[in-house]
């Protein structure tokens, strides 16, 4: 239906998502910016075509069934299928487990997880239609090999978005439709420099020492590996959870 093949991004007002916007801008497709931060998305849709690119912003609260069913629904019969859906959205909140109510644990799942399958289950019929298309999901190293200490809710539902991803994989697989997973270590973001609610502008700095590759990650680290598992290049890839985190995982702490 379009020349430009489509990018959809939930949160992509900022950090990692932001960063995925602008890169798969600067490659050529069309992004469409999702997220509940409307001034932060909308800027960064707009920075894009200032720049000579191409896309806009919709407000989606991946919590919304019916709004989710609906933006996919209007996204899908303005360009056709979404070739590119990247399930960025995510909250880390710190609870200790002695304080870990059922409301946190259900908050925290229904973003970071359900999410994930709201928008991918809405966008998939029409990328299986068509035979083609590719979905990331955002794991993390705290999902994949580490626990995080006040954070049970925050590592279950990134294990989740791994077997979420692997299910789906296979599901779809014979129907043309790649689905994978980046993890990313340490990235310098707003969730990252929280101090209530992670390691704070201090952590971040005593992080970097500790990461093999001698920083903590910049969204844009994270953007690459993301527009690659999108890619052609990586057209006999899926069911996988790519590690970008700097070496961490692979050194004792
Ligand atoms: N920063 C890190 O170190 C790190 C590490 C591992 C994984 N991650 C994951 O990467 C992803 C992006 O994180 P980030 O660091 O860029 O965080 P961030 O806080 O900078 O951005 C998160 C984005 O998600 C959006 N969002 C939150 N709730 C939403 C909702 N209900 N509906 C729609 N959008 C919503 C926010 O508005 C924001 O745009 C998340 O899934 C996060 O868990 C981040």
């Amino acid at each position: 239906m379009n020349a430009a093949p489509t990018l959809l991004v939930t949160g992509g007002g900022i950090g990692i998502g932001r960063a995925t916007a602008l890169a798969f801008a600067r490659t050529g497709y069309h992004v469409v910016v999702t997220d509940v931060l409307e001034t932060e998305g909308r800027a960064v849709a707009e920075a894009i075509v200032a720049g000579g690119g191409s896309a806009n912003f919709i407000a989606m609260d991946v919590r919304d069934t019916g709004r989710v069913d609906a933006v996919i629904a209007q996204v899908c019969a303005a360009r056709g299928a979404i070739d590119a859906l990247v399930l960025n959205a995510g909250i880390a909140r710190k609870v200790p487990l002695a304080e870990l109510t059922d409301e946190h644990w259900d908050h925290t799942v229904d973003i970071d997880l359900k999410g994930m399958f709201r928008v991918a289950r809405a966008a998939l019929p029409a990328m299986r239609a068509r035979g083609a298309g590719a979905i990331v999901c955002l794991t993390s190293l705290m999902g994949v090999a580490w626990g995080w200490t006040e954070h049970v809710h925050y590592s279950a539902a990134k294990s989740g978005v791994i077997g979420l991803m692997r299910g789906l994989a296979a599901e779809v697989a014979t129907d043309g439709v790649r689905v994978n997973a980046v993890s990313p270590g340490y990235v310098r973001t707003a969730q990252l420099l929280s101090a209530e609610h992670s390691l704070g502008p201090d952590g971040v700095e005593q992080a970097a020492a500790r990461v093999p590759l001698g920083r903590v990650g910049e969204p844009e680290d994270i953007a690459e590996v993301i527009l690659f598992l999108a890619s052609d290049g990586a057209r006999y890839v899926t069911g996988q959870v790519l590690v970008a985190d700097g070496g961490l995982s692979i050194c004792p702490q």
